[in-house]
């Protein structure tokens, strides 16, 4: 469901203290915290994330959602999480734009693991560039992963989950572990809020990548 339009979420975003403005504020931090960085594209209201950041406490998290409307929501359930766990999750920051920008802010080699959690699937044969498995999303990764880096990619929809199978393959990245129904095996999982309301409606696909 899409969250109403905030005309004031770029307000409340920079007020938060750990959100992320601009690519040399981004990159001074990433200087002074000198931890391994792992972020997530399209990271809706950050219940993966924060997970993530609350047990890995020396990683540096970076969540990346283009609407600033969800990334206000997203501040709010954070605080939520984090009076809850009665913690303050440090290490992570939270940034709003396009994953097509992704090299406008980060530097070379600098990225240890991306997460991709139901990506939008775009459909329509004409909106395939769109998907953020398309090849010209996978050259912005390659540039921004350290050898070696990895991308964890899972979602709901077949069609997108072969798109990105062939996708990858003919980019030439090297498929490390597919899952055809992650919730029936015994593998580690975080739950998305997507996930959450999804996946007892039919099997959830990922693949690990590097
Ligand atoms: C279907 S939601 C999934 C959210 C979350 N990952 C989850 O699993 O609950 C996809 C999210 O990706 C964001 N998104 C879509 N395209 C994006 C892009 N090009 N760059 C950054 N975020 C994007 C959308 O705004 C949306 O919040």
């Amino acid at each position: 469901m899409r969250s109403r339009n905030n005309p004031n979420a770029h307000v409340e975003l920079n007020y938060y203290d750990r959100y992320i403005s601009s690519k040399e504020k981004l990159q001074e931090l990433i200087k002074n915290e000198n931890k391994i960085i792992n972020i997530e594209i399209g990271m809706g209201k950050g219940e993966f994330i924060s997970n993530l950041a609350y047990l890995n406490p020396d990683v540096m998290y970076i969540g990346i959602e283009l609407s600033q409307t969800v990334l206000a929501l997203a501040i709010k359930k954070i605080k939520r999480f984090e009076e809850e766990k009665n913690a303050t999750l440090k290490n992570l920051y939270l940034m709003s734009f396009d994953a097509s920008d992704l090299c406008e802010m980060f530097d070379n080699n600098q990225i240890n693991k991306i997460y991709l959690n139901f990506s939008d699937p775009w459909p329509k044969k004409r909106h395939e560039k769109r998907r953020l498995t398309h090849e010209n999303f996978l050259k912005l990764y390659k540039k921004v992963l350290i050898k070696d880096g990895v991308i964890e990619f899972k979602t709901d929809n077949r069609s997108l989950f072969e798109f990105s199978i062939c996708s990858v393959n003919n980019f030439g990245l090297k498929i490390h572990e597919v899952y055809l129904d992650l919730h029936k095996t015994e593998v580690f999982n975080i739950l998305t809020e997507y996930e959450q309301k999804f996946f007892e409606k039919g099997p959830i696909y990922k693949m690990i990548l590097s």
